[in-house]
């Protein structure tokens, strides 16, 4: 078994072999990996651990296991008491063996009071409660007081503290904290630094993370994720607001998941379909369901796909007396997702408006509920003076549903495509991007030095 308080010397990733992530054991077989440029320090670090709670509890015994002095903070006397006896307060599998190791071990001890161990600590992870406040909103109110008891007790430290907040907070909240924190002193620096683990998987999921993210000054988040530099995971570095959003948007991708499959599950069973079939098939696909593809926020989808097959869904459910919320949501979602980009372009004080792109996406020239068609029909309506540029489409080729789609949107759409692109950069005020162009075409756009509305949110690229 592999000690945990080892030197893992400062190293350029290595990325994490999947060996290492044999860890069902979770916790007593760890092995050694590197992580980023992250500093792995040569001895423990003292760690204060505030809130000792499902979050709190789970990582302060983790990080005792790694090597690191734990001090860990909570109001609640029968809480502390039960972990000082070496025993867990709640049940969570494994929890209560590795707790006692790193008591009997004397790197963890708990305490309702904040000092002596916040003194001696470099890291105090705030882990308190976030609740929902009666309208829905985040309550804040363990964090600020968890945050206006450091205040106080650090008054007059003249060393570092870096304050660590693991609870789940809302954009901006870390930056409201360190507002407070660093009036009081300043030597200290506040970093996000968001738990993912899951109830009932909580050991495994915090030795074997599937991800760490850290957000703050970078000097602060690297110690921080230095704390974690012996697990099989490379951090991701990020700004502070970035790392609270990353938390947030994983727990409503995690909700949207489970809705999504058991509206699945609803209408394959009023079609006597296998739904367990069904999903389990859907995930086979690596390439385009379960990765990253359509998970770039960008402009709104179109085709002559997706919309109607997803109409053709939630009419037929409705037909079954299935009510579907989720996916019926989906329509009207991107419908509210075109009219952000219609008004992008009606704040615009140019009124001469070039537009990259007319069919769906790149590289067709299928014009059947592109979406951009929709915003241009509003763009003219609404006074601007448009040019039309698409690598694919001449309208002279465009013949059956495609041609009868486009002239029913747009009569007189031919009036307003140009042949190549430079007729149009050279006429146009702003250029709005509705779809990725190819290398050429953007460091066309780059070049020519005219504003672009980045519809598409894609990197243009200078030659
Ligand atoms: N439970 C989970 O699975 C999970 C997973 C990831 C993230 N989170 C987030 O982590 C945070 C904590 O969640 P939890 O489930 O551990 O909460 P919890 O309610 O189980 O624990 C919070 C603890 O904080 C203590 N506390 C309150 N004020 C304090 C103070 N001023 N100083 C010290 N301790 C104080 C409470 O006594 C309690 O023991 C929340 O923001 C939650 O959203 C939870």
């Amino acid at each position: 078994m592999a000690m945990c308080s080892e030197l893992w010397p400062i190293a350029r990733s290595t990325p994490c072999s999947k060996a290492n992530r044999s860890l069902k054991t979770s916790v007593l077989h760890l092995a050694p990996c590197h992580t980023g440029l992250v500093a792995a320090k040569k001895t423990g670090s003292t760690v204060a651990v505030l809130g000792l709670g499902y979050v709190g509890c789970v990582s302060a015994t983790c990080l005792a296991r790694l090597g690191h002095r734990v001090y860990g903070i909570d109001p609640d006397a029968q809480k502390v008491s039960s972990i000082n006896a070496g025993q867990a307060p709640f049940y969570e599998p494994g929890l209560e063996e590795v707790l006692r190791e790193s008591v009997q071990a004397g790197r963890l001890t708990a305490s309702t009071g904040l000092l002596p161990g916040l003194d001696e600590c470099e890291v105090a992870m705030i882990c308190v409660g976030t609740p929902s406040a009666a309208n829905g909103n985040l309550s804040t109110d363990q964090l600020e007081k968890a945050c206006g008891q450091i205040a106080e007790a650090v008054r007059r430290r003249t060393k570092p503290l870096i304050v660590a907040i693991r609870s789940t907070a809302f954009p901006g909240t870390a930056d409201m904290l360190a507002e407070s924190l660093t009036a009081a002193n300043r030597h200290i620096s506040v970093v996000s630094n968001p738990e993912f683990l899951r109830e009932g998987a909580a050991m495994d999921d915090f030795m074997d993370p599937s991800l760490l993210v850290v957000g703050g000054p970078a000097k602060a988040a690297q110690t921080v994720a230095g704390l974690y530099s012996q697990l099989p995971v490379e951090p991701s570095l990020v700004d502070i607001r970035t790392a609270e959003m990353i938390k947030y948007c994983c727990n409503a991708f995690h909700a949207l998941k489970i809705a999504f499959a058991n509206e699945v599950g609803a209408l394959s069973e009023k079609l006597s379909v296998p739904a367990q079939e069904v999903m389990h098939t859907l995930c086979q696909d690596t390439r385009l369901n379960i990765s990253a593809a359509y998970l770039r926020p960008g402009f709104a989808f179109g085709g002559s796909c997706l919309p109607k097959d997803l109409r053709a869904i939630t009419y037929r459910a409705k037909h079954l007396d299935l009510n579907l919320p989720l996916l019926e949501a989906v329509l009207p979602s991107n419908a509210r997702h075109i009219e952000r980009s219609i008004q992008q372009v009606m704040d615009l004080k140019s009124t001469h408006v070039g537009v990259f792109g007319l069919a769906f996406k790149e590289n067709t020239d299928d014009l059947r509920e592109s979406p951009v068609v929709s915003c241009i029909e509003h763009w003219i309506g609404k006074g601007k003076d448009l040019r039309i540029f698409d690598p694919h489409i001449q309208m002279s080729s465009i013949y059956g549903a495609n041609r009868n789609f486009i002239l029913h949107a747009i009569p007189h759409i031919e009036k307003l495509m140009v042949a190549g692109l430079e007729e149009m950069l050279s006429w146009c005020g702003t250029v709005v991007l509705a779809q990725k162009p190819d290398a050429a075409s953007a460091a066309a756009i780059l070049d020519s030095g005219k504003p672009v509305v980045n519809l598409v949110a894609v990197e243009l690229k200078s030659r």
